[in-house]
C-alpha cells in the first residue's frame, strides 16, 4: 500500500488523520547464521519490504493498536504496558513500550497506532524485528526520547526476549535500524561496530526463495540452540576462559574441542567457529569482487547449518539442493533462524527465469508446496516517511 492509501486507512480506523508515518525494513542475511548470540559477525541487508506504522496522539491516555494485516485490536492503559499478553501480535509494539518505561521514559500521551507490513509472515525475513524497530523508531521520534539507532535495536531485541520469549541475537533489529540502500551491514555483534559494504553485483541478483514450510522457527528450538552454545562455552572454560564461541579460530577450536564432552554441543560449536571464519572470508571476497568464492562460502554455510547446527529441514535442504543444480547459481543457502522460511541465492541475470521455473517445479514436485520467489531489493533502515 502507498503512504496515501495508508493515511486513508488510518482515518477510516480512527476517524482522524495520522500525524506521522514510519517505516522499518525486514532483512535477508547473506552469511553469518547463528553467530550473533555467539559474539560473531553477521552480514545482512535490509530489504525494501518492511513494516509501516502510522500514529497520532489521543487525549484518552490509552494506547490503541490496530493492524491491516491481522484482525486483533487492543486498547491498553498506561499501567498495562509492562505486562506481556498471551499470543498476540501486539506483544511486539507493547514489548518496545515496556522497554521505554524500563529505560526511564514516561508516557504522558496516549497514541493511536495503525500497522501495515509487506514482509511475508513466518518467512524468516524478520517481520517481527521490523515491527519492533518501527515502533521504537516512531516512539523515539514522537517522544523526543533521544535514543540512538543502536539503542533502538537493543530495545527491539529486549522486547523480543521478554515479550516474544525468543532469546535472539541483535542481527535482525540492528540491520532494520541501520540498513542502507545497496549495502550489506557487516556487524561485529560484540562491539556493535559495523561497516556498510556496497553490494553492487554486476549481472547478478539476490533471489529469495520462500519454502512456505509449515515448520516455523519456534522459540523452543531457537532457545535450545542458544542453550547448547552456552553449554559448549561452559565446557570449553575448563581449558580456556572464553565468553563467546566466536573468540576461537578454527585452529584454536581444534586444539581444545575435546573439552566439549556433549556431542550435540560439540557440533553446534563447530558450526559457529566455522561460520565466523566463513563470514569474514565472504566479506573479503565480496570486497575483492570474488563472487565465486562468496558463493562457495554460502553453500558451505548451508551444509554446516544442515549437518552441525541442524536447523534446515527437508524444505530448506530441497530448495538449496535444487538451486545448486542450476547453471548460473553462484551460491545458495538458508537464511535466518531456519527450520522453515527462505533461502537466499546469488543468481546470474540470464539464469533467473530458469531458476524460478526449475527450482519452483522441482521443489513443488518433491515437497508438495508451491514456493514463492522474490528478487531482493536492498533498501534503507528505519525512517520517517511522512
Ligand atoms: C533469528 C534471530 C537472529 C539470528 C538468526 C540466525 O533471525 O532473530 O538474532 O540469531 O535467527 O542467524
Amino acid at each position: 500500500m502507498t503512504t496515501q492509501e495508508l493515511k486513508k486507512a488510518f482515518e477510516a480506523a480512527y476517524g482522524k488523520p495520522a500525524e506521522a508515518v514510519y517505516f522499518a525494513p525486514g532483512r535477508v542475511n547473506l552469511i553469518g547464521e547463528h553467530t550473533d548470540y555467539n559474539g560473531g559477525p553477521v552480514f545482512p541487508c535490509a530489504l525494501s519490504f518492511g513494516t509501516r506504522l502510522l500514529i497520532a496522539k489521543n487525549d484518552k491516555k490509552v494506547m490503541n493498536f490496530k493492524s491491516l494485516n491481522l484482525p486483533e485490536v487492543k486498547s491498553l492503559k498506561f499501567d498495562q504496558l509492562t505486562t506481556r499478553l498471551e499470543k498476540s501480535w501486539v506483544n511486539y509494539p507493547l514489548g518496545v513500550m515496556a522497554q521505554f518505561i524500563k529505560r526511564g521514559k514516561t508516557f504522558t500521551d496516549g497514541y493511536d497506532i495503525l500497522i501495515w507490513g509487506d514482509v511475508p509472515n513466518g518467512a524468516g525475513l524478520s517481520s517481527s524485528a521490523a515491527l519492533e524497530v518501527v515502533t521504537a523508531f516512531a516512539l523515539n521520534d514522537q517522544m523526543k526520547a533521544g535514543f540512538s539507532r543502536a539503542d533502538l535495536a537493543l530495545i527491539g531485541q529486549k522486547a523480543e526476549h521478554e515479550f516474544a520469549l525468543v532469546n535472539c541475537g541483535i542481527m535482525d533489529q540492528f540491520v532494520s535500524a541501520h540498513g542502507a540502500k545497496d549495502h550489506a551491514v557487516y556487524l561485529d555483534t560484540t562491539t556493535l561496530e559495523y561497516e556498510l559494504v556496497p553490494v553492487k553485483l554486476e549481472g547478478v541478483k539476490i533471489v529469495i526463495s520462500n519454502t512456505h514450510s509449515p515448520h516455523k522457527l519456534d522459540s523452543g528450538a531457537y532457545n535450545q540452540r542458544v542453550a547448547e552454545c552456552k553449554k559448549a562455552v561452559e565446557q570449553l572454560n575448563k581449558v580456556r576462559p572464553i565468553k563467546f564461541l566466536a573468540e576461537l579460530t578454527e585452529a584454536d577450536f581444534k586444539k581444545i574441542e575435546s573439552a566439549i564432552t556433549d556431542p550435540v554441543a560439540h557440533k553446534r560449536a563447530r558450526h559457529v567457529v566455522g561460520e565466523v571464519q566463513r563470514t569474514s572470508d565472504a566479506v573479503k571476497a565480496l570486497k575483492a569482487g570474488n563472487l565465486k568464492l562468496f558463493g562457495k562460502l554460502m553453500n558451505a554455510s548451508h551444509v554446516s547449518l544442515r549437518d552441525d547446527y541442524e536447523v534446515t529441514g527437508p524444505e530448506l535442504d530441497c530448495m538449496a539442493e535444487e538451486a545448486w543444480k542450476i547453471d548460473g547459481v553462484i551460491g545458495s543457502r538458508m537464511t535466518g533462524g531456519g527450520f522453515g522460511g527462505c533461502t537466499v541465492s546469488l543468481v546470474k541475470d540470464e539464469a533467473i527465469d530458469t531458476f524460478i521455473k526449475k527450482v519452483g517445479a522441482n521443489y513443488e514436485k518433491r515437497i508438495g508446496i508451491k514456493p514463492d520467489f522474490y528478487i531482493a531489493e536492498i533498501g534503507d533502515g528505519a525512517t520517517r516517511l511522512a
